[in-house]
């Protein structure tokens, strides 16, 4: 079943064109991310969705509805973790999350939802003393109170430090083996590839890569790393004429890229044992989602589409 179906939607702030013709289909029991650096128009997009803001143009459909007239029906059918949410800093966790539980027909049992989260020891804290962490994981609380099929997560793991990223994930792992859909924004590379079965990647309001995380390594052009260090004395002019052209220093190695790793690492390897010279630290390296991100932002940004 098709949860979400967005088509070619906008959204401008007065001349800012924030979402520029963004289209995609989340299943259900999917983990889906929207994936791009500050400024991408991750929020905004997650915020049309939400029903929380009004879209320019284009189509979108949640759980059926359009979110922009979805009601209390799908508002009880969804779960939404902002990027900051207000909540009253006096209320201990227990007090916050029985007055939101309070708002939904079916609620989940408060204590439960504490120790899901992992705040058991925080239960009569007050929500103001809690640290950047903890209040992200009472957020994801107040997103689940309601047992939502459908849960919306705005950087759920910005500002933790790695245990609680790890446990957020174990959480989110858990929600999916429940069977609930999830959408979730991220600027994080390993997150995306940790977590979501599908992504987009989104570059000033556009996306310019979609996929399986592993598949979007496909989508930007597919050069190899091979970096080594040479002994003293030897630098890049010491190196074969067609290896010289692509040779870069790198961090005080050299580092060749190409698409072509197979002849390129025979004519270095030839070279070096005909030399008798040791290659140190020698790595062989595909683009990481990571290089591969920034080279689809960085073209976005010289004004490609
Ligand atoms: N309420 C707003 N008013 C005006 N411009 C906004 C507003 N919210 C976001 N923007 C602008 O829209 C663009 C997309 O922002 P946003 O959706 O928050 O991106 P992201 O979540 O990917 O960082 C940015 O250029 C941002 O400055
Ligand atoms: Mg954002």
């Amino acid at each position: 079943m098709t949860v979400i179906e967005v088509e070619d939607l906008f959204k401008s702030y007065g001349s800012v064109d924030a979402v520029r013709g963004v289209s995609f289909r989340v299943e259900e029991g999917e983990v889906f991310a929207l994936l791009g650096p500050n400024g991408a128009g991750k929020t905004t997009t997650l915020e049309i969705l939400e029903g929380h803001r009004r879209r320019s143009g284009g189509q979108v459909r949640v759980l059926g509805s359009d979110p922009q007239h979805g009601g209390r029906a799908l508002r009880e059918r969804v779960g939404i973790v902002l990027q900051s949410a207000g909540i009253d800093g006096e209320l201990s966790v227990h007090e916050v999350l029985s007055l939101y539980a309070g708002c939904y027909p079916a609620a989940l049992p408060v204590d439960e939802l504490i120790a899901m989260v992992g705040l058991a020891d925080k239960r009569g804290a007050r929500a103001k003393t809690l640290s950047g962490g903890q209040r992200r994981r009472l957020d994801l609380a107040l997103a689940l109170v309601g047992d939502p099929d459908l849960i919306f997560l705005d950087e759920p793991t910005t500002g933790f430090d790695p245990a609680a990223r790890h446990g957020a994930w174990e959480l989110i792992r858990s929600l999916r083996g429940l069977g609930r859909t999830i959408v979730l924004t991220s600027h994080y590379m390993d997150e995306v590839q940790q977590l979501a079965d599908r992504a987009i990647v989104l570059a000033a309001g556009r996306i310019v890569a979609e996929g399986p995380p592993e598949a979007l390594g496909n989508a930007g052009a597919q050069e190899t790393s091979i970096c080594f260090g040479l002994p003293a004395g030897l630098w890049i002019d010491a190196l074969p004429q067609d290896l010289r052209v692509i040779a870069r220093p790198r961090r005080g190695a050299l580092e060749l890229r190409t698409v072509q790793p197979t002849p390129v690492l025979l004519g270095l390897c030839a070279w070096a044992v005909q030399g008798g010279i040791e290659l140190s630290h020698l790595t062989v390296s595909g683009p990481s989602l990571e290089e591969v991100y920034l080279q689809l932002t960085s073209e976005d940004d010289n004004g490609r589409g």
